[in-house]
C-alpha cells in the first residue's frame, strides 16, 4: 500500500492570499478591457472559425453546359485578409441576397487546403429552376463581393478512421470534393491510396476529366471513368459490379458524393460489396426534394400544413407543403432561418418543435439522442405531417 504523502501547508502563505489578490486588483489599469480578439486563442478560434468571409470573385471559367468554377478571394477592404484553412472534402455555406432574403446553399471547396493561402474553388452547376446556383451563374463576374461561412463538414479522409485504400465513387457534379482530394494526395499531404470512379451522362459532362487522366498517368491515382454511352470510357452506370471490378483487393474506404438518386440507388447495393459500415462515407448532394422516394417516408394526409414560426418572442404563421422542408418553407416566405449543410449533418439549424409532428428521413436524421428526446429536429431534412409550431434561433 501506498504511503500517504503529507501537504505540507503554509498558514503564512495561505494568510497572504487575500491581501496579495487585493493589492494585485488595486494596481491593475482602470482602462477599457482589451477587445477579445487581443487574446490569443480567440484570434486563433476566429481565424479558424470565423463567421462569415468576405471574398471577391475573381475569375470564372466554364467546365462544362452547366457547371461554372468560381474562384474567390479573401477581399481585405471589408475586413477578411486571409481564408480560413479547411480539410480536402469540406465545404463553405453561401450566402446569397434574393430580394430582401438572404438565402444559403453549400458548395464544396473544390481546390486544395494548400490552395487557402490564396483562394477558394467552387463549382456550381445551373439548375435552371429560378434558385440560388441559377442566381449565382447570373450575377457573379469577376470583381463581384460575396459572403461565406467558415469551411465546414465532415467528409474529409481520416487515416486513423479509413483504410489506406480509398474508392471514391462520384456522380455529376458531385465529383467537387474528390478533385480536392486528388490535388492533397498530388501535393503529398493525403496519404490515401485512391481509386476515383466518376459517372456522368457523357464524356463532356465529366469535370475536370483531363485533371484526372493526367494524376492517373503520373500513377498518383486510379481513375476510372463511366459514362452511359461508354465514350472514351467504361459504359454503364456505376454500381456494385463496376465498384468491386476495380476496386482493390485489400480492405477500402468508400467514400460517395452524387446526387441523391445515385446514393439511393447505391445504398441497395451496397451489402453485395460485404464492406464494413465504417468504411463508407457520403456525402449526399444538397437537400432532399423529393421525400416520398425516401424508403421510410410517411404518407401526408393533406398537401399543405400551417407553419408557426416563433422567434424572438414574436410568432408568424406561413404554410409548408407536405413535400418540402421546413426551411424551405421559411426561406420562401422570406423568414431569416440559421443554416449550413441543408442535409441533416451539422446541426445549425437545430431548432425546438414546440408543437406538432414531422417526417425525418432516416438517412438524413443526425440528431443528438438527446435532441431527438427533448423534441429538436433539423428543418432543413423535416417534413410537416401535422400543423406546426417551430421555435428557431435567430441569425
Ligand atoms: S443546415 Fe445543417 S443540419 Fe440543418
Amino acid at each position: 500500500m501506498k504511503k500517504t504523502e503529507k501537504i505540507k501547508l503554509s498558514i503564512s502563505k495561505f494568510l497572504k492570499i487575500i491581501p496579495d489578490r487585493l493589492k494585485r486588483i488595486e494596481s491593475a489599469s482602470d482602462g477599457r478591457p482589451k477587445p477579445r480578439s487581443s487574446y490569443k486563442p480567440n484570434a486563433l478560434a476566429e481565424a479558424l472559425h470565423p463567421r462569415v468571409q468576405h471574398l471577391t470573385v475573381t475569375e470564372t471559367r466554364d467546365l462544362s453546359s452547366d457547371v461554372r468554377l468560381f474562384t474567390l478571394r479573401p477581399d481585405a477592404s471589408r475586413g477578411t485578409d486571409r481564408l480560413a484553412p479547411f480539410s480536402a472534402g469540406q465545404y463553405i455555406t453561401v450566402f446569397v441576397r434574393v430580394g430582401d432574403r438572404v438565402l444559403s446553399r453549400p458548395y464544396s471547396i473544390t481546390s486544395a487546403p494548400y490552395e487557402a493561402s490564396e483562394k477558394y474553388e467552387i463549382a456550381v452547376k445551373r439548375k435552371n429552376n429560378g434558385g440560388v446556383s441559377d442566381r449565382i451563374h447570373e450575377t457573379w463576374r469577376p470583381g463581384t463581393s460575396v459572403d461565406v461561412s467558415e469551411p465546414m463538414g465532415v467528409f474529409t479522409y481520416e487515416p486513423l478512421r479509413d483504410a489506406a485504400d480509398v474508392v471514391a465513387v462520384a456522380g455529376g457534379v458531385g465529383v467537387t470534393p474528390f478533385r480536392s482530394i486528388v490535388r492533397s494526395v498530388l501535393h503529398g499531404d493525403c496519404a490515401a491510396r485512391l481509386t476515383l470512379i466518376y459517372g456522368a451522362r457523357d464524356r463532356e459532362s465529366l469535370l475536370f476529366f483531363d485533371e484526372f487522366s493526367a494524376s492517373a498517368e503520373s500513377g498518383a491515382i486510379r481513375f476510372i471513368p463511366v459514362t452511359e454511352n461508354g465514350d472514351g470510357a467504361v459504359r454503364g452506370v456505376i454500381g456494385a459490379d463496376i465498384i468491386s471490378e476495380y476496386a482493390p483487393d485489400t480492405a477500402y474506404s468508400l467514400f460517395i458524393c452524387g446526387p441523391q438518386a445515385m446514393y439511393r440507388a447505391l445504398e441497395k447495393q451496397l451489402p453485395a460489396l460485404g464492406l464494413r459500415r465504417k468504411y463508407v462515407r457520403a456525402e449526399v448532394f444538397g437537400q432532399i426534394t423529393d421525400p416520398w422516394n425516401e424508403p421510410d417516408a410517411t404518407v401526408p394526409d393533406r398537401d399543405v400544413y400551417t407553419l408557426t414560426v416563433r422567434r424572438n418572442g414574436a410568432e408568424e404563421q406561413i404554410l409548408c407543403r407536405a413535400d418540402e422542408s421546413l426551411l424551405s418553407a421559411m426561406e420562401r416566405a422570406g423568414i431569416d432561418a440559421p443554416s449550413r449543410c441543408r442535409s441533416g449533418e451539422c446541426g445549425f439549424c437545430h431548432s425546438r418543435l414546440v408543437t406538432g409532428e414531422c417526417f425525418i428521413p432516416e438517412r438524413c436524421d443526425r440528431r443528438r439522442e438527446a435532441d431527438a428526446v427533448y423534441g429538436y429536429v433539423h428543418p432543413c431534412c423535416a417534413f410537416p405531417r401535422s400543423d406546426l409550431t417551430l421555435e428557431i434561433n435567430p441569425v
